[in-house]
This record gives structure tokens, sequence and C-alpha cells, in this order.
């Protein structure tokens, strides 16, 4: 009798337990084209084995990531054994699936086994980045995680990219990320399924490649002193400061990273940016400018060299372009496009183009003498003349060439690709001309800028919140899809000066920019992935990942009513959180005023502290706004230029 009440007091236990739908949905970022949860679990026991059901050396490769990735955090043997049939346990397959494309993947979990299957390895990599955000949290230990169960939720999900051209761009230029670097942020691009990381190489903070024959690049080009505090702000250096800050990689660490990538599905963008930001190639060999006295520069070492104040095209304080004129540019451009083309694989050289102050070009008697001679009438088309030439020189390399858009001034190339940053306009012009296009555009995509409110933020020019990276949309309504490849995450670096406050910078907006280039545009929706992004982020605390908790904190919309009293609103990016706040100088907590309105400052009041909760959790960041802020807010004048 009591073994019988015993067998059914199991019975209904494990019904109630089983009978739980998983809600694997609500787990995964990018979200997948489509996931069936079911009920139940499968659990990685000690004596799971990875089996490889094909002799495809990448598909091992794969099977060995995820080997060694559970091996780490349980401790368990998972070894990779290659069978000719999918047995019990972890399964990779090869399959033959239209519908999966090149980077597809069916993922199907049951309580016996885990199945993945593609057309190609990169699907079973996909695959298995998907299957770790099914795992408990600590798959992302460094080390053995004690007392965990490896239950993985039964489910089915059947996926491919929106997107070929899944980008990511960090910029190695202005501040140096070392090889072991580059290969941690391309372990976090691939989480979030990424594909392609651009490596902005060359700036006039440094020449960050090594190029034979042209040794000065690297010995020169790629030093400069080391500064701290707010970069294009700085001093410029005495002539005795010592040139302690510096990096490069060698040609055989290029090699190194290629292959890394190559081996996780990530294609290399070399990016060699001309023929302005080129002040660290006209220090190491000034001939390559028009300018006399080039040959005093010195490599940028964070101090204003440029005018913004007119707006595009900059002024220049220092010439910092390469002269068209020159036919020495055009050999120097033929070496170093020579070894670029043999280091990386990827069909694509990105040639910069941005940015290109012409005052100097406008005094040079060679550049005056180059316009008469090809019957150029602006320096927009002294630019394009250089393009095209340089175009040329990519093509005779057996690469296709590809700029920023401002490229398309003065005449674009016949044959470029154009990454369009300066909003979408010039990837528009460019799709409309029949070219290939990516989109990176500032407003949605900058991931330099910063996350939330200045008051808080290390300052950057800009603001690009969480929820305006999730609104980027590729594909503008205008023109024909086709010709757009993709979209893109820029990560500029004046400002980051070491890789903690980068991964604070891309995370969590490089998850809002992968589910715009993977998920289908209709699955998109903003309160689904901001409760996402949030079960994220303890995912990324186990794997010791910075992010930003900006999303978090209040966003302060201020205006001034007809008699001069501040009006102060204050709103969150996400649902679920109160704002609470002091104006009488201390800090407050859940048991302060819950706002609710529009806030007036009392009158003599000088600081509006705000925090936000969630219930009696603590969630934002204690803000101390200054009221004199808010007023110059109000007038126009403070906060950023977002
Ligand atoms: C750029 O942001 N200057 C391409």
């Amino acid at each position: 009798m009591i073994k019988s009440l015993f067998l059914s007091f199991l019975f209904f236990a494990s019904v109630s337990v089983f009978a739980q739908k998983n809600n694997v949905a609500e787990m995964l970022i990018p979200e997948p084209v489509s996931v069936t949860s079911g009920t139940g679990n499968f659990i990685l026991k000690p004596n799971t084995n990875i089996h490889v059901i094909t002799s495809n050396a990448d598909a091992k490769r794969v099977g060995k990531f995820i080997s060694e990735k559970l091996k780490r955090a349980t401790g368990y043997n998972v070894p990779v054994v290659v069978t000719s049939k999918k047995l019990a346990g972890i399964n990779l397959s090869l399959t033959k699936d239209a519908s999966l494309g090149d980077e597809g993947y069916h993922l199907n979990v049951t309580p016996s086994e885990i199945s993945i299957s593609a057309n190609k390895p990169a699907g079973l990599f996909y695959g298995i980045q998907t299957l770790y955000q099914l795992f408990p949290k600590e798959i992302n230990d460094s080390a053995v995680a004690k007392n965990v169960k490896w239950n993985v939720p039964v489910c089915k999900v059947t996926d491919y990219p929106r997107f070929g051209w899944r980008g990511m761009m960090l910029d190695v230029s202005r501040h140096f990320f070392t090889k072991k670097q580059v290969e941690e942020f391309i372990d976090q691009m691939v989480l979030y399924k990424f594909n392609l990381l651009h490596l902005h190489l060359t700036d006039d903070e440094g020449w960050r490649i090594e190029i034979k024959g042209l040794p000065r690049l690297t010995e020169v080009g790629s030093r400069r002193v080391n500064k701290v505090g707010y970069f294009g702000t700085f001093a410029p250096p005495k002539p005795d400061e010592p040139l302690d800050y510096g990096g490069y990689y060698t040609q055989d660490d290029i090699r190194e990273i290629v292959k890394y990538a190559m081996d996780r599905f990530v294609n290399i963008l070399p990016e060699i940016d001309v023929p302005g930001h080129s002040l660290a190639a006209v220090v190491s060999y000034p001939d390559l400018s028009c300018t006399p006295g080039a040959d005093k520069y010195r490599v940028r070492s964070g101090e204003p060299i440029m005018d913004w104040s007119h707006g595009q095209p900059p002024i220049a304080l220092v010439d910092n372009t390469l002269c068209p004129a020159n036919p020495k540019v055009y050999e120097f451009l033929d070496k170093v496009m020579t070894q670029v083309a043999e280091l990386f694989p990827f069909p694509y050289i990105h040639c910069g183009g941005d940015e290109c102050p012409k005052n100097f070009w406008e005094k040079s008697p060679e550049i005056q003498a180059l316009m008469k001679k090809e019957g150029l009438t602006t320096m927009d088309q002294v630019q394009s003349y250089f393009e095209k030439r340089l175009e040329k020189i990519v093509e005779s390399k057996g690469k296709k060439f590809m700029g920023w858009d401002e490229i398309l001034q003065g005449g674009l190339a016949p044959s470029a690709a154009v990454m369009s940053w300066r909003g979408m306009a010039g990837g528009i012009e460019a799709a409309k001309m029949k070219h290939d296009v990516v989109m990176s555009p500032t407003t949605y995509a900058y991931l330099d800028y910063m996350n939330g409110d200045p008051i808080i933020e290390p300052h950057v020019y800009a603001t690009l919140r969480l929820k305006k990276a999730y609104e980027f949309e590729p594909v503008p309504d205008s023109i024909d899809p086709k010709y757009i490849l993709g979209g893109q995450a820029n990560l500029w670096t004046e400002q980051i000066y070491n890789m903690r406050h980068l991964e604070y910078m891309i995370w969590p907006r490089a998850m809002a920019i992968a589910e715009d280039v993977w998920t289908p545009k209709a699955k998109k929706n903003w309160d689904d992935f901001s409760d996402r992004v949030q079960k994220q982020f303890p995912r990324l605390d186990e794997a010791h990942i910075k992010y930003a908790p900006s999303i978090y904190d209040p966003i302060f919309e201020v205006s001034k009513d007809d008699s001069g009293q501040l009006k102060i609103t204050l709103s969150t990016e996400i649902k679920g959180l109160d704002i609470h706040y002091s104006f009488d100088n201390s800090f407050p907590d859940n048991y302060y005023p819950t706002y609710t309105s529009p806030l007036t400052p009392p009158e003599d009041a000088v600081m509006l502290k705000v925090v936000t909760y969630k219930g009696d959790k603590k969630m934002g960041r204690m803000i101390c706004m200054p009221i004199s802020e808010l007023k110059k807010r109000a007038d126009g004048k403070g906060g950023d230029d977002e």
C-alpha cells in the first residue's frame, strides 16, 4: 500500500513537473526563425558523447568546440566520436535542406538526444551557439561548476540568417588591441552569430599591420605618446615625450588571427583607410604627402588635428592625407594591397575614403596640375580620381573594392561596394546605382556612442540607446534588397582604452544588432527582446564579460514652460521599472517618492537624484543630475547631440 501510494505520488509529481511546457524562445538571442518548445529536458550526464556523423573536418572541429566548452564547465569527459548514425547523446550531422542555406541549422532536443543538422559546418556552428544558450548559464564558466543540473529543454529549432554580412568593426588604430584580445573579440562576436570582423588597421593614431619592404609603417607609424583622458582634447605631445604607446600585428599574427576567425566561420575584412586618416603613413613616409613640412609631423596622440566646426569635410590642421597627385602614392598602395590581399582571404578590401580633408590639396600645385591634366574641377573629383585608381589596384590583386560612403562624392568607382555610415542615404544612392552596400549607420549601429545619459556614461559626443540599435532595419523600402549585403556595428576606439570598457560598449547593443541582421524582420519585437536581453546578463556575468546596465537607468527629458519653470520628464527604456527620486541631496531608494508625472524642482533645489527599482530590487545606477545641467539642456545646450 505504502509502495503504491509512493508510486502514485511519483507519477503525479512527474506529471506536474513534466507537464510544464518549456519556453525556449525567451532564452535565445538572436531569435530564431522558428522555435517549438516541448516538455521535459535532455540532461547532460558524465557519460554523454558528442557524435559527429560525417568525416568533414570542419564539422569535427565544431564537435571539438562544444566538447571543450562542456568539458570545462561540467568536468565531464564529453568526447567527440565519429559515428555512422545518430545515438543517444549529442549528434552533429550534415544534411541537404535548401531552406537552410549555408548558415542555417535544425536543432532538435529530446530527452535522449540533441541533434543538430545543417548543410554546412557553419550551420552546425550556429546550432551549437543556440544550444549554449539553452544550457544553464554555468556553461559559460571557465572552471568546473558544482551542483548544476545540465538540463537542456526539449524543443525544435529551425534557423537561418536574414543576411550573409553580419559584421562588427573594431578600430585597432586609435587604441591597439593585441592578437589575443582580437581573438577574444571574435569569441564574443560568435556567441550572437556575427560572421564578419572588420579590422580598421590604419589611421592617424597608428599603422597596425606589418608590410614587408615598408618597415617604417610599423617602426614609426605604430607608436605614439601614451595619453589618458578625453581623447581628442589632449595637449600636443612635446618633442621629448617618449613614444610609449603602440603595437602592430606581424604578418604571422595576421595569419593566426585569420585562421582563428575562419575556424569560427568569421571572415576578416581588412581596412586600410586612405586618402584621409593617413597621418601614421605620412609620418612614416612623408613623401606620400602633398604638403611641404610633413616630415615634422608626429603620429597623433589624441590632440586636435581637425576643425569640425564647418561640418564635412573637416578642415585639417595638419595634412593627414596621401597625395592623389603623387605617383609614389600609387606605388605605395600597390605594395600594401599586394600584401593585404595575400594575407586576408576575404574577397573585399576596405579602403576607407571617409572624412578626407581637402584644404591642403587646395593649396597644392601638384593637385592643381593633376586637375588640369585630368579635367577635374572639384576636390571631390580629385578624391574620386584617387578612389578609381585605387579600385584598379585592389582589383589587380583579385579583390573587390569597398569604401565608406564618401567615395560616392565626385563619382563612384565602377565596381565599388559602399559601407554607409552617415545614415542610410549613401547606401540607398549606391544601391540605386546597382552597387553592393553594407549598412552601418551612426544612427543605429555606432557602438562607440554612449549607452545612455552623458551624466553617467563616459563621455562621447552622442548617445545610442539599446532600443534605437534594435530599430536598425538594413533594407530601406525604396531599394532592391539584393544590393544590401547586410549590416554592421562599428566600434571606434578613441575613448576605449582597455578590453573591459570595450565589452561595456558592445554589450548588450551588439545583441540588438545581431538580431537586426539575423532574425526575420516580422519577428522582431522590442518588449520581447528587452526581456531576453536581461536573461542574457547573468550568462555574461558567468562568462566574465562586462556589459552596460544602461537600460536600467532613466531617460531625462526637460523643457521650460512659459513662466521659465523646468518640466522634467523621466522614463525608462524597458518596462517594469519604478523610478524613485529626491531633490534634497539624499540618496533615494524604493521608500522615496515614485515618479508618476513630470517634475518641477523646488525653487532652491540643486540636484535631482534618481534610481530605478523593480519591486524592492535596485536595478539602475544612482544618477545625480544637477539642476543647472537640466537648465542647460532645456536651453538646448547640455547633454549630447543625440
Ligand atoms: C567613420 O565613422 N568615419 C566611417
